[in-house]
């Protein structure tokens, strides 16, 4: 089911979503070479705390920590642990905040000091990605326009889209309908209505768009090839014109 948010609900989602962006402001600070995952897992997890907001993946499904960090060749879902970031890294930070019963869900990569020039335009086009797909966002659009609008911007940049992992509705559950994918056909899909809530969220693989799950874990998800994968992800309002990002400032 497809819900449409009231003034009531947006209100609670763009403090779940303005507390997400200030979470992310806040582990920006610290994305440096020698940092643990789980160093990173508890500035988030104690930021959100103290904004009266709850770390909605912490639990969710059985996901054991509050944020999802994935390096390199790690998609999504990373669980945080003892490894530590190093210089050359890439590390995608993923994580959905809860107010009231409302959730923010938001993702970000980031550059740890270098890399070379193929990654760091694989990260920027995933992040060019995403405001592709968010300019076809409006009242009376179709879903097949955003996927199509960020499918098309990966390929002309000679990057692949992973089929498996999507965007969604986000709510009074993290996931909720529609799916949002990353690829799709122009005019094809689910019509986009005002006041409805969305995650938009590109992933981008270096090489071939194949996955795989790694044996460590029942969550992280791997590119197959072990090449690197970007991802950055806001939610959003579809308002009559366009859109608001309710995990931005
Ligand atoms: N943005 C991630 C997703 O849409 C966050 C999920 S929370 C987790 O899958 F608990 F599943 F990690
Ligand atoms: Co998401």
């Amino acid at each position: 089911m497809i819900s449409i948010k009231s003034k009531r609900e947006i209100e609670l989602m763009k403090y779940a979503g303005h507390i997400n962006y200030l979470t992310h402001e806040e582990l920006a600070k610290y994305i440096k070479p020698g940092i643990t995952t789980e160093q990173l897992d508890k500035i988030a997890h104690d930021f959100i705390i103290k904004h009266d907001c709850v770390p909605s993946c912490l639990g969710y499904e059985g996901f054991p920590k509050s944020i999802c960090v994935s390096i390199n060749d790690e998609i999504i879902h990373g669980i945080p642990g003892k490894r530590k970031l190093k210089e050359h890294d890439i590390v995608s930070i993923d994580f959905c905040v809860g107010y009231k019963g409302y959730h923010s869900d938001a993702a970000r990569t980031y550059i740890v000091g270098t890399v070379s020039k193929e990654i760091e335009d694989l990260v920027k086009n995933t992040e060019k990605a995403l405001y592709e797909g968010l300019s076809k966002v409006h009242s009376g659009a179709k879903i097949g326009d955003v996927s199509h609008a960020i499918e098309s911007f990966a390929h002309k940049n000679g990057l692949s889209v992973p089929r498996e992992l999507v965007g969604h509705g986000v709510g009074t559950d993290i996931h909720e309908d529609p799916d949002v994918p990353n690829y799709g056909e122009e005019g094809k899909g689910l019509v986009l209505k005002e006041g409805m809530t969305i995650a938009i969220e590109p992933m981008f693989n270096l090489g071939a768009r194949y996955i795989s799950m790694t044996d460590q874990d029942d969550w992280v998800i791997v590119t197959e090839d072990g090449l690197p994968s970007a991802h950055f992800e806001h939610t959003v309002l579809v308002t009559k014109d366009g859109y608001e990002i309710l995990t931005g400032e």
